[in-house]
């Protein structure tokens, strides 16, 4: 028997839960998945940094400057020295100009000098799904590398871990721009 314990489940690409960590009560049979391990894992943080990673995030949601689309959404990124930026979505009359959640911290994290992330995690008020980024911002978090985490949040504060690679297989990034081309161009 598992009791319930929040901020512990893992997936893997199949979409199970493979991995309770905190929550085992004796005599209880817990099975690895190594790739989900593998994946979920890289962030290297541990439960109290991702704890409060997620926290960080549903704080930043309170910032949210949404009066069009009333979705507030909060991120917090963990760079790869332990310095967390946060943000929220900021909308715009003219609706195409507002900024997601997600790349306000990405971007204040890299006008600060910081390239190089851990994790980010994604917070937003729906209750019973684990937020997803959009496309714009997997583009935006895969500039920055593939293997690093994201924690996919619910209000409760529990999380899915991915990583950018699993949110944006095949994808094209800053390594493409340099591979040979045809002659002449
Ligand atoms: N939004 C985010 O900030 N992040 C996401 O991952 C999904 C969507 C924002 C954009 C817009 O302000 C509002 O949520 C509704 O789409």
């Amino acid at each position: 028997m598992v009791k319930e314990q929040r901020g512990h489940f893992m997936w893997s690409d199949a979409q199970r839960p493979l991995l309770i960590i905190d929550g085992i009560t004796s005599g209880a049979k817990v099975t690895l998945n190594k790739m989900a391990e593998k994946s979920a894992a890289s962030a290297g943080l541990t439960d109290e940094q991702i704890h409060e990673l997620v926290q960080k995030s549903h704080q930043a949601k309170q910032k949210a400057y949404a009066p069009y689309s009333n979705f507030h959404v909060g991120a917090a990124l963990h760079t790869e020295d332990g310095t967390i930026f946060t943000g929220c979505n900021v909308e715009n009359a003219a609706y195409p100009v507002s900024c997601c959640a997600e790349r306000t911290a990405i971007f204040k994290a890299v006008s600060e000098g910081y390239k190089s992330f851990r994790a980010i995690a994604i917070a937003g008020d729906v209750e019973s799904e684990f937020l997803a980024p959009c496309g714009s911002c997997r583009q935006v978090m895969r500039e920055f590398g593939t293997n690093w985490t994201v924690y996919l949040t619910k209000p409760d504060l529990s999380y899915r871990a991915m990583t950018v690679g699993e949110l944006l297989p095949c994808s094209f990034g800053p390594e493409d721009l340099d591979k040979p081309k045809v002659k002449g161009q």
